[in-house]
Protein backbone atom coordinates (compact mmCIF):
# COMPACT_ATOMS: atom_id res chain seq x y z
CA UNK A 1 0.00 0.00 0.00
CA UNK A 2 1.01 3.41 -0.35
CA UNK A 3 -0.28 6.61 1.48
CA UNK A 4 0.21 10.19 0.31
CA UNK A 5 -0.87 12.99 2.72
CA UNK A 6 -1.51 16.50 0.84
CA UNK A 7 -0.85 19.40 3.61
CA UNK A 8 -2.96 22.21 2.19
CA UNK A 9 -5.51 19.70 0.89
CA UNK A 10 -8.09 22.16 0.64
CA UNK A 11 -6.00 24.20 -2.01
CA UNK A 12 -8.33 25.10 -5.20
CA UNK A 13 -5.18 23.09 -7.26
CA UNK A 14 -5.99 20.01 -5.05
CA UNK A 15 -8.22 18.60 -8.17
CA UNK A 16 -4.58 18.76 -10.18
CA UNK A 17 -3.07 16.54 -8.37
CA UNK A 18 -5.45 13.97 -8.07
CA UNK A 19 -5.97 13.86 -11.53
CA UNK A 20 -2.23 13.21 -11.26
CA UNK A 21 -2.81 10.25 -9.40
CA UNK A 22 -5.54 9.13 -10.87
CA UNK A 23 -3.24 9.12 -14.02
CA UNK A 24 -0.75 7.24 -12.93
CA UNK A 25 -2.45 4.71 -11.07
CA UNK A 26 -0.84 1.71 -12.83
CA UNK A 27 3.26 3.05 -12.39
CA UNK A 28 2.41 4.42 -8.86
CA UNK A 29 -0.66 2.16 -7.15
CA UNK A 30 -2.06 4.58 -4.18
CA UNK A 31 -3.91 3.10 -1.97
CA UNK A 32 -5.08 6.17 0.59
CA UNK A 33 -4.91 10.26 0.20
CA UNK A 34 -5.30 12.24 3.27
CA UNK A 35 -6.08 15.78 2.54
CA UNK A 36 -5.00 17.84 5.47
CA UNK A 37 -5.75 21.93 6.31
CA UNK A 38 -6.28 23.78 9.16
CA UNK A 39 -9.57 25.09 10.67
CA UNK A 40 -9.75 28.51 8.58
CA UNK A 41 -9.96 26.17 5.74
CA UNK A 42 -12.27 23.80 6.64
CA UNK A 43 -15.45 24.82 4.37
CA UNK A 44 -12.59 24.53 1.22
CA UNK A 45 -11.61 21.13 2.59
CA UNK A 46 -15.41 19.74 2.41
CA UNK A 47 -15.29 21.14 -0.91
CA UNK A 48 -12.72 19.92 -1.98
CA UNK A 49 -12.45 16.62 -0.50
CA UNK A 50 -15.80 15.69 -2.16
CA UNK A 51 -14.80 17.12 -5.52
CA UNK A 52 -11.68 14.70 -5.37
CA UNK A 53 -13.71 11.82 -4.09
CA UNK A 54 -15.92 12.49 -6.86
CA UNK A 55 -13.00 11.88 -9.55
CA UNK A 56 -11.40 8.85 -7.94
CA UNK A 57 -14.90 7.45 -7.99
CA UNK A 58 -15.23 8.58 -11.99
CA UNK A 59 -12.02 6.24 -12.57
CA UNK A 60 -12.98 3.75 -10.28
CA UNK A 61 -9.35 3.61 -8.79
CA UNK A 62 -9.09 1.81 -5.42
CA UNK A 63 -7.87 4.85 -3.94
CA UNK A 64 -9.62 5.31 -0.57
CA UNK A 65 -9.96 9.11 -0.01
CA UNK A 66 -10.17 11.04 3.55
CA UNK A 67 -9.67 14.63 4.80
CA UNK A 68 -8.93 15.64 8.08
CA UNK A 69 -7.92 18.77 10.48
CA UNK A 70 -5.83 16.67 12.52
CA UNK A 71 -2.13 16.68 11.00
CA UNK A 72 -0.37 14.19 12.89
CA UNK A 73 -3.34 11.44 13.10
CA UNK A 74 -3.11 11.90 8.98
CA UNK A 75 0.48 11.34 8.78
CA UNK A 76 0.47 7.78 10.71
CA UNK A 77 1.70 5.03 7.79
CA UNK A 78 2.62 7.56 4.81
CA UNK A 79 5.12 6.94 2.42
CA UNK A 80 4.79 10.42 0.78
CA UNK A 81 3.64 13.85 2.01
CA UNK A 82 3.25 17.05 -0.30
CA UNK A 83 3.46 20.11 1.10
CA UNK A 84 1.10 23.22 -0.60
CA UNK A 85 0.17 25.89 1.97
CA UNK A 86 0.01 29.31 2.28
CA UNK A 87 0.67 30.71 5.63
CA UNK A 88 -1.66 33.84 6.30
CA UNK A 89 -3.61 32.90 3.33
CA UNK A 90 -4.74 34.96 -0.01
CA UNK A 91 -4.87 38.12 2.77
CA UNK A 92 -1.37 37.71 3.51
CA UNK A 93 -0.02 37.41 -0.19
CA UNK A 94 -1.68 40.23 -0.69
CA UNK A 95 0.02 42.40 1.57
CA UNK A 96 3.43 41.22 -0.22
CA UNK A 97 2.73 42.59 -2.80
CA UNK A 98 0.69 45.72 -2.07
CA UNK A 99 3.15 47.08 0.17
CA UNK A 100 6.19 47.01 -1.62
CA UNK A 101 4.32 48.08 -5.09
CA UNK A 102 2.82 51.05 -2.58
CA UNK A 103 6.47 51.67 -2.28
CA UNK A 104 6.79 52.05 -6.04
CA UNK A 105 9.14 48.32 -5.11
CA UNK A 106 8.34 45.48 -7.22
CA UNK A 107 5.65 43.53 -5.13
CA UNK A 108 5.40 39.30 -5.98
CA UNK A 109 5.19 36.82 -3.74
CA UNK A 110 8.55 35.12 -4.21
CA UNK A 111 10.85 37.74 -4.91
CA UNK A 112 11.92 40.78 -3.82
CA UNK A 113 10.68 42.22 0.18
CA UNK A 114 7.45 40.15 -0.40
CA UNK A 115 9.37 36.86 -1.22
CA UNK A 116 11.53 37.47 1.95
CA UNK A 117 8.42 37.98 3.77
CA UNK A 118 6.61 34.86 2.63
CA UNK A 119 9.86 32.69 3.78
CA UNK A 120 9.81 34.36 7.41
CA UNK A 121 5.86 33.58 7.26
CA UNK A 122 6.60 29.73 6.01
CA UNK A 123 9.87 28.38 6.98
CA UNK A 124 8.91 27.87 10.79
CA UNK A 125 5.42 26.21 9.85
CA UNK A 126 7.47 23.81 7.21
CA UNK A 127 9.65 23.00 10.51
CA UNK A 128 7.00 21.98 12.46
CA UNK A 129 5.83 19.72 9.74
CA UNK A 130 8.90 18.30 9.34
CA UNK A 131 9.33 17.50 13.26
CA UNK A 132 5.87 15.56 12.90
CA UNK A 133 7.14 14.14 9.61
CA UNK A 134 10.30 13.26 11.94
CA UNK A 135 8.12 11.76 14.52
CA UNK A 136 5.66 9.93 13.31
CA UNK A 137 6.81 8.92 9.41
CA UNK A 138 10.38 9.16 9.66
CA UNK A 139 10.95 6.91 6.30
CA UNK A 140 8.09 9.46 4.25
CA UNK A 141 9.58 11.66 1.35
CA UNK A 142 8.21 15.39 1.82
CA UNK A 143 7.72 16.72 -1.69
CA UNK A 144 7.78 20.79 -1.16
CA UNK A 145 5.81 22.98 -3.65
CA UNK A 146 5.43 25.64 -0.57
CA UNK A 147 6.56 29.01 -1.76
CA UNK A 148 9.91 30.00 -2.08
CA UNK A 149 10.14 26.57 -2.74
CA UNK A 150 13.75 26.50 -2.88
CA UNK A 151 14.50 28.89 0.08
CA UNK A 152 12.40 26.36 2.12
CA UNK A 153 13.76 23.27 0.88
CA UNK A 154 17.05 24.55 2.01
CA UNK A 155 15.86 26.15 5.39
CA UNK A 156 14.41 22.30 6.07
CA UNK A 157 17.45 20.18 4.62
CA UNK A 158 19.91 21.98 6.47
CA UNK A 159 18.18 22.74 9.63
CA UNK A 160 15.03 20.07 10.44
CA UNK A 161 15.83 16.64 11.53
CA UNK A 162 14.23 14.80 8.47
CA UNK A 163 16.35 14.92 5.57
CA UNK A 164 13.92 13.72 3.31
CA UNK A 165 12.90 16.13 1.75
CA UNK A 166 12.81 17.25 -2.06
CA UNK A 167 11.61 21.13 -3.70
CA UNK A 168 9.77 21.01 -6.81
CA UNK A 169 8.50 24.00 -8.93
CA UNK A 170 6.12 24.05 -12.33
CA UNK A 171 8.96 26.33 -14.06
CA UNK A 172 11.57 23.91 -15.24
CA UNK A 173 8.45 21.84 -16.29
CA UNK A 174 6.88 24.89 -18.18
CA UNK A 175 10.03 25.77 -20.29
CA UNK A 176 10.71 22.37 -21.40
CA UNK A 177 6.97 22.30 -22.39
CA UNK A 178 7.42 25.58 -24.38
CA UNK A 179 10.72 24.63 -26.11
CA UNK A 180 8.51 21.40 -26.86
CA UNK A 181 6.32 23.50 -28.80
CA UNK A 182 8.12 25.82 -30.38
CA UNK A 183 10.44 23.05 -31.66
CA UNK A 184 7.37 20.65 -32.92
CA UNK A 185 8.50 17.82 -30.91
CA UNK A 186 7.28 16.37 -27.48
CA UNK A 187 8.38 17.35 -23.80
CA UNK A 188 9.43 14.20 -22.87
CA UNK A 189 11.85 14.72 -26.21
CA UNK A 190 13.39 18.13 -24.68
CA UNK A 191 16.08 18.06 -21.97
CA UNK A 192 17.34 21.32 -20.61
CA UNK A 193 20.43 21.52 -19.23
CA UNK A 194 19.39 23.73 -15.70
CA UNK A 195 21.44 26.20 -13.55
CA UNK A 196 20.82 28.05 -10.57
CA UNK A 197 18.35 27.79 -7.93
CA UNK A 198 14.32 28.13 -8.19
CA UNK A 199 12.95 30.72 -9.91
CA UNK A 200 16.51 32.18 -10.69
CA UNK A 201 17.13 29.29 -13.10
CA UNK A 202 19.09 29.33 -16.68
CA UNK A 203 18.25 26.74 -19.41
CA UNK A 204 22.16 26.33 -19.97
CA UNK A 205 21.73 23.75 -22.99
CA UNK A 206 18.59 21.96 -24.63
CA UNK A 207 18.90 19.30 -26.14
CA UNK A 208 16.33 17.38 -28.36
CA UNK A 209 16.03 13.93 -28.65
CA UNK A 210 19.49 13.80 -27.73
CA UNK A 211 21.04 16.32 -29.99
CA UNK A 212 22.35 19.73 -28.79
CA UNK A 213 20.06 22.42 -30.35
CA UNK A 214 20.88 25.51 -28.01
CA UNK A 215 21.55 28.08 -30.84
CA UNK A 216 18.28 27.15 -32.26
CA UNK A 217 16.30 27.90 -29.49
CA UNK A 218 18.19 30.80 -28.65
CA UNK A 219 17.51 32.27 -31.90
CA UNK A 220 13.50 31.57 -31.84
CA UNK A 221 13.73 33.27 -28.32
CA UNK A 222 15.78 36.57 -29.92
CA UNK A 223 12.76 36.47 -32.19
CA UNK A 224 10.57 36.15 -29.15
CA UNK A 225 8.93 33.11 -30.84
CA UNK A 226 8.63 31.55 -27.22
CA UNK A 227 6.49 32.86 -24.16
CA UNK A 228 7.01 30.75 -20.89
CA UNK A 229 5.12 33.25 -18.90
CA UNK A 230 3.08 31.52 -16.46
CA UNK A 231 -0.68 33.28 -16.00
CA UNK A 232 1.53 35.51 -12.79
CA UNK A 233 3.88 37.09 -14.18
CA UNK A 234 4.65 39.65 -17.24
CA UNK A 235 5.83 38.35 -20.54
CA UNK A 236 7.87 40.90 -21.83
CA UNK A 237 10.31 39.09 -23.99
CA UNK A 238 13.98 39.97 -24.25
CA UNK A 239 16.38 41.61 -26.58
CA UNK A 240 18.50 40.08 -28.95
CA UNK A 241 21.76 41.21 -27.38
CA UNK A 242 20.82 39.46 -23.83
CA UNK A 243 20.14 36.32 -25.20
CA UNK A 244 23.22 36.62 -27.64
CA UNK A 245 25.15 37.23 -25.15
CA UNK A 246 24.22 35.33 -22.50
CA UNK A 247 24.01 32.40 -24.68
CA UNK A 248 21.46 30.78 -21.63
CA UNK A 249 17.45 30.68 -21.49
CA UNK A 250 16.56 32.91 -18.82
CA UNK A 251 13.54 31.84 -16.78
CA UNK A 252 10.09 34.35 -16.60
CA UNK A 253 11.25 35.58 -13.33
CA UNK A 254 14.36 36.80 -14.42
CA UNK A 255 12.51 39.86 -15.75
CA UNK A 256 11.83 40.99 -12.38
CA UNK A 257 15.96 41.26 -11.85
CA UNK A 258 17.04 42.07 -15.76
CA UNK A 259 13.58 44.37 -16.79
CA UNK A 260 12.70 45.86 -13.26
CA UNK A 261 11.85 49.44 -14.48
CA UNK A 262 9.84 47.67 -17.21
CA UNK A 263 8.02 45.17 -15.00
CA UNK A 264 7.10 47.66 -12.50
CA UNK A 265 5.62 49.90 -14.95
CA UNK A 266 3.60 47.24 -16.14
CA UNK A 267 2.58 45.31 -12.69
CA UNK A 268 2.19 49.00 -11.33
CA UNK A 269 -0.36 49.23 -14.32
CA UNK A 270 -2.07 46.33 -13.04
CA UNK A 271 -2.42 47.26 -9.83
CA UNK A 272 -4.32 50.47 -10.44
CA UNK A 273 -6.83 48.57 -12.90
CA UNK A 274 -6.91 45.03 -11.21
CA UNK A 275 -5.46 45.22 -7.43
CA UNK A 276 -2.56 42.82 -6.67
CA UNK A 277 -2.43 39.30 -8.01
CA UNK A 278 -3.76 38.07 -4.93
CA UNK A 279 -6.74 39.81 -5.40
CA UNK A 280 -7.14 38.38 -9.25
CA UNK A 281 -6.52 35.08 -7.52
CA UNK A 282 -9.04 35.14 -4.77
CA UNK A 283 -11.48 36.06 -7.90
CA UNK A 284 -10.38 33.23 -9.91
CA UNK A 285 -10.62 30.78 -6.54
CA UNK A 286 -14.15 32.10 -5.92
CA UNK A 287 -15.34 30.85 -9.29
CA UNK A 288 -13.22 28.14 -9.34
CA UNK A 289 -14.89 26.79 -6.07
CA UNK A 290 -18.49 27.30 -6.85
CA UNK A 291 -17.51 24.94 -9.98
CA UNK A 292 -16.26 22.69 -7.14
CA UNK A 293 -19.51 22.88 -5.03
CA UNK A 294 -21.27 21.02 -8.53
CA UNK A 295 -22.13 17.53 -7.93
CA UNK A 296 -22.11 17.30 -11.34
CA UNK A 297 -18.95 18.60 -11.69
CA UNK A 298 -16.24 15.17 -11.72
CA UNK A 299 -12.74 16.10 -12.89
CA UNK A 300 -10.57 19.22 -13.10
CA UNK A 301 -11.76 22.27 -14.81
CA UNK A 302 -10.47 23.66 -17.06
CA UNK A 303 -9.82 27.10 -15.27
CA UNK A 304 -7.38 26.03 -13.23
CA UNK A 305 -4.83 26.68 -15.37
CA UNK A 306 -5.46 30.47 -14.98
CA UNK A 307 -3.40 29.88 -11.90
CA UNK A 308 0.25 30.34 -12.42
CA UNK A 309 1.41 27.23 -10.47
CA UNK A 310 -0.99 25.02 -13.14
CA UNK A 311 0.77 21.69 -14.26
CA UNK A 312 2.90 21.35 -11.20
CA UNK A 313 1.23 18.22 -10.41
CA UNK A 314 2.81 17.25 -13.17
CA UNK A 315 6.38 17.91 -11.54
CA UNK A 316 5.57 16.91 -8.30
CA UNK A 317 3.58 13.06 -9.40
CA UNK A 318 6.31 12.55 -11.54
CA UNK A 319 8.84 12.44 -8.77
CA UNK A 320 6.76 10.18 -6.46
CA UNK A 321 6.20 7.39 -9.52
CA UNK A 322 10.17 7.90 -9.62
CA UNK A 323 11.39 7.59 -6.26
CA UNK A 324 8.53 4.69 -5.65
CA UNK A 325 10.06 2.65 -8.67
CA UNK A 326 14.04 3.34 -8.36
CA UNK A 327 13.18 4.61 -11.94
CA UNK A 328 16.67 6.49 -12.20
CA UNK A 329 15.06 9.29 -15.10
CA UNK A 330 16.33 12.15 -14.57
CA UNK A 331 14.05 15.00 -13.43
CA UNK A 332 14.62 18.70 -12.23
CA UNK A 333 14.16 19.51 -8.26
CA UNK A 334 15.47 21.28 -5.45
CA UNK A 335 18.07 19.29 -3.69
CA UNK A 336 21.53 19.87 -2.18
CA UNK A 337 24.24 20.69 -4.72
CA UNK A 338 26.69 18.10 -3.48
CA UNK A 339 29.51 19.91 -5.70
CA UNK A 340 27.50 20.16 -8.68
CA UNK A 341 27.75 23.40 -9.19
CA UNK A 342 31.32 24.05 -7.76
CA UNK A 343 30.96 27.69 -7.14
CA UNK A 344 28.09 27.49 -4.88
CA UNK A 345 28.69 25.79 -1.47
CA UNK A 346 27.98 22.29 -1.54
CA UNK A 347 25.42 22.45 1.17
CA UNK A 348 23.28 24.92 -1.08
CA UNK A 349 19.49 23.92 -2.28
CA UNK A 350 19.76 24.31 -5.88
CA UNK A 351 17.34 23.58 -8.87
CA UNK A 352 19.30 20.92 -10.80
CA UNK A 353 18.50 17.71 -13.46
CA UNK A 354 19.19 14.15 -11.04
CA UNK A 355 18.53 10.93 -10.88
CA UNK A 356 15.74 10.35 -9.25
CA UNK A 357 16.22 7.11 -7.41
CA UNK A 358 14.75 5.13 -3.88
CA UNK A 359 16.78 6.68 -2.05
CA UNK A 360 16.15 10.29 -3.44
CA UNK A 361 17.64 12.63 -5.79
CA UNK A 362 21.13 12.42 -7.19
CA UNK A 363 22.71 15.71 -8.64
CA UNK A 364 24.58 15.86 -12.19
CA UNK A 365 27.12 17.85 -12.12
CA UNK A 366 26.49 21.07 -13.65
CA UNK A 367 30.03 22.77 -13.79
CA UNK A 368 31.19 26.51 -13.25
CA UNK A 369 28.67 29.07 -13.15
CA UNK A 370 29.52 30.93 -16.59
CA UNK A 371 31.88 34.89 -15.53
CA UNK A 372 28.12 36.64 -16.91
CA UNK A 373 25.56 35.39 -14.33
CA UNK A 374 28.12 33.98 -11.68
CA UNK A 375 28.10 37.27 -9.45
CA UNK A 376 24.31 37.37 -9.35
CA UNK A 377 23.88 33.87 -8.80
CA UNK A 378 26.43 33.84 -5.53
CA UNK A 379 24.35 37.38 -4.54
CA UNK A 380 21.46 35.64 -4.82
CA UNK A 381 22.41 32.58 -2.95
CA UNK A 382 24.28 34.16 -0.13
CA UNK A 383 20.77 35.98 -0.23
CA UNK A 384 18.93 33.10 0.33
CA UNK A 385 20.94 31.85 3.38
CA UNK A 386 20.39 35.51 5.16
CA UNK A 387 16.35 35.42 4.54
CA UNK A 388 16.75 31.35 6.28
CA UNK A 389 18.92 32.87 9.02
CA UNK A 390 16.21 35.37 10.17
CA UNK A 391 13.52 33.73 9.46
CA UNK A 392 15.02 31.15 12.22
CA UNK A 393 16.31 33.62 14.88
CA UNK A 394 13.38 36.05 14.48
CA UNK A 395 16.47 38.81 14.45
CA UNK A 396 15.64 42.16 13.40
CA UNK A 397 19.49 43.11 12.30
CA UNK A 398 19.89 39.93 10.42
CA UNK A 399 16.12 40.42 8.53
CA UNK A 400 17.20 44.05 7.57
CA UNK A 401 20.43 42.67 6.25
CA UNK A 402 18.37 40.56 3.68
CA UNK A 403 16.12 43.46 2.94
CA UNK A 404 19.11 45.54 2.12
CA UNK A 405 21.07 43.31 0.24
CA UNK A 406 17.92 42.07 -2.53
CA UNK A 407 18.50 43.63 -5.14
CA UNK A 408 15.15 44.44 -5.85
CA UNK A 409 15.05 46.91 -3.09
CA UNK A 410 16.22 50.46 -4.40
CA UNK A 411 18.14 51.70 -1.01
CA UNK A 412 18.67 50.96 2.28
CA UNK A 413 16.07 53.71 3.56
CA UNK A 414 13.49 52.15 1.78
CA UNK A 415 14.79 48.78 3.05
CA UNK A 416 13.87 49.81 6.48
CA UNK A 417 10.90 51.51 5.62
CA UNK A 418 9.43 48.27 3.85
CA UNK A 419 10.58 45.72 6.80
CA UNK A 420 8.74 47.72 9.75
CA UNK A 421 5.74 48.13 7.46
CA UNK A 422 6.22 44.39 6.47
CA UNK A 423 6.94 43.17 9.92
CA UNK A 424 3.94 45.22 11.43
CA UNK A 425 1.49 44.00 8.78
CA UNK A 426 2.23 40.40 8.83
CA UNK A 427 2.85 40.49 13.00
CA UNK A 428 0.56 37.69 13.39
CA UNK A 429 2.23 35.16 11.48
CA UNK A 430 5.35 35.97 12.68
CA UNK A 431 5.80 34.80 16.31
CA UNK A 432 9.64 34.73 15.50
CA UNK A 433 10.34 38.49 15.50
C1 LIG B 1 4.26 29.92 -10.74
C2 LIG B 1 5.29 29.49 -9.79
C3 LIG B 1 4.71 29.07 -8.53
C4 LIG B 1 3.71 30.09 -8.03
C5 LIG B 1 2.63 30.35 -9.05
C6 LIG B 1 1.70 31.46 -8.63
O1 LIG B 1 4.25 29.41 -11.91
O2 LIG B 1 6.22 28.57 -10.25
O3 LIG B 1 5.74 28.88 -7.63
O4 LIG B 1 3.12 29.64 -6.87
O5 LIG B 1 3.12 30.57 -10.28
O6 LIG B 1 0.52 31.42 -9.37
P1 LIG B 1 -0.78 32.23 -8.94
O7 LIG B 1 -1.84 31.82 -9.88
O8 LIG B 1 -1.07 31.89 -7.51
O9 LIG B 1 -0.43 33.68 -9.08
MN1 LIG C 1 15.56 12.09 9.00
MN1 LIG D 1 7.53 27.97 -8.50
Amino acid sequence: SVKVVIIGGGSSYTPEIIEGFIQRYDSFPVSNITLVDIEEGNDKLETVGALAQRMIAKASVPIKLEWTLDRREALIGADFVTAQIRVGGLSAREKDERIPLSHGVIGQETNGPGGIFKAFRTIPVLMDICEDIHDICPSAWLINFTNPAGIVTEALLKNSKHDKVIGVCNIPFNMKNSVAEMMNCYPNEVQIEFLGMNHFVFGKRVFIKGVDKTQEVLEKLMKKEIDFSPANIVSLGWSAEFIQSLQMLPNPYHQYYFQTDEVLEKDLKAFRENGTRAEVVRKVEKELFIQYQDEALNEKPKELEKRGGAYYSDAACSLMVSIYNNSLDIQTVNTFNKGAIPDLPVDSVIEVNAVITKEGPMPLAVGSIPLSVKGMIQQMKALEELVIRAALTGDYFEAYQAMVMNPLVPNEKTAKILLDELLEAHKQFLPQF
